[in-house]
């Protein structure tokens, strides 16, 4: 039974653990760290050795991927010296998903004992200087549908999870950050830095939104990832996120976006992607 206030259903710890417990018995790994994978990024799930993998639909609860390009899979297993479950495609908001069913993958990772998440993401460039193909260091995120009125918090608190009112001053942790700029430099890829303006999609904005998210000092736009940070820092996760930049976002109005774009860009990103979360999950 799912507790339906102001219309939104909210999950319960023992719906959620129940969730936890199916992924449990769907695999004889532990895994402490867990990557979500954006628009065709889903790829990297490829590199992951000896995986059990558990489809969405085998889980209570699990909303179901209907987004194009996102598998809607588990898939957990070794990378390098870490034991990893990755998310093979995500859950948005546009999708008439919840902020509660969006978040619970983050949800039932706290209660499987994962201590570190790993966002990734397609996004749109805002900021001039960045050019599809490029990854960028999440450093911050502008929580626009979350400043609108749909925190994904929004309902009753789960004290044993965090407290009502989580800080986020540092969203983005600082330690994994700098793991993500030095394992950048060895891997001698170039990795950008910026601000992360999270939307609700699915439509890609118009050039006046887009200059007002330059604006208000947005690097990069997308319809994901900041949900997700949300709940992973209320609940005490520590997160690294990076965006893989699909494209440039439109902002004189003269070059239609499609997704078409989004997922061809991501596969051309996956190598890079791939190379540092390799040097990164070695330096954890
Ligand atoms: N806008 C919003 N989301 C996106 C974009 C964009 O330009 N590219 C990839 N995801």
């Amino acid at each position: 039974m799912v507790i339906k206030m102001n219309n939104q259903p909210f999950f319960t710890l023992e719906q959620i653990d129940e969730v936890a417990a199916a992924v449990r018995a769907g695999t004889k790994y532990q895994p402490k760290v867990a990557l979500i994978l954006g628009s065709g990024l889903g790829g990297l799930a490829d590199s992951i050795q000896n995986p059990d993998i558990i489809p969405f639909q085998d889980l209570p609860n699990w909303p179901l991927s209907t987004a194009p390009g996102h598998a809607g899979r588990l898939v957990i297993g070794q990378l390098e010296n870490q034991t990893v479950m990755v998310m093979q495609g995500r859950n948005h908001f546009y999708e008439g998903y919840s902020m509660s069913q969006v978040t619970l993958p983050i949800r039932v990772m706290q209660r499987m004992g994962i201590e570190i998440l790993v966002v990734t993401n397609a996004a749109g460039a805002i900021n001039p200087d960045y050019n599809p193909g490029d990854l960028m260091l999440i450093t911050d995120n502008l929580n626009l549908v979350a400043m609108m009125g749909f925190n994904p918090l929004i309902g009753p608190n789960l004290d044993e999870l965090g407290p009502r009112f989580p800080d986020m001053s540092q969203s983005y942790d600082r330690k994994l950050g700098e793991l993500a700029r030095q394992a950048a430099k060895e891997t001698g890829l170039e990795l950008r830095e910026g601000v992360y303006a999270g939307l609700s999609g699915p439509s890609f904005e118009s050039p006046a939104d887009l200059r007002f998210l330059r604006a208000i000092g947005a690097d990069a736009v997308g319809m994901s990832t900041v949900p997700e940070v949300i709940v992973a820092r209320h609940g005490g996760t520590r997160v690294l996120g990076i965006s893989g930049i699909s494209n440039k976002a439109n902002l004189d109005g003269d070059t239609p976006t499609s997704h078409e774009e989004v997922l061809e860009a991501g596969t051309h990103m996956v190598p890079k992607l791939v190379k540092i979360l390799r040097s990164v999950l070695r330096k954890i």
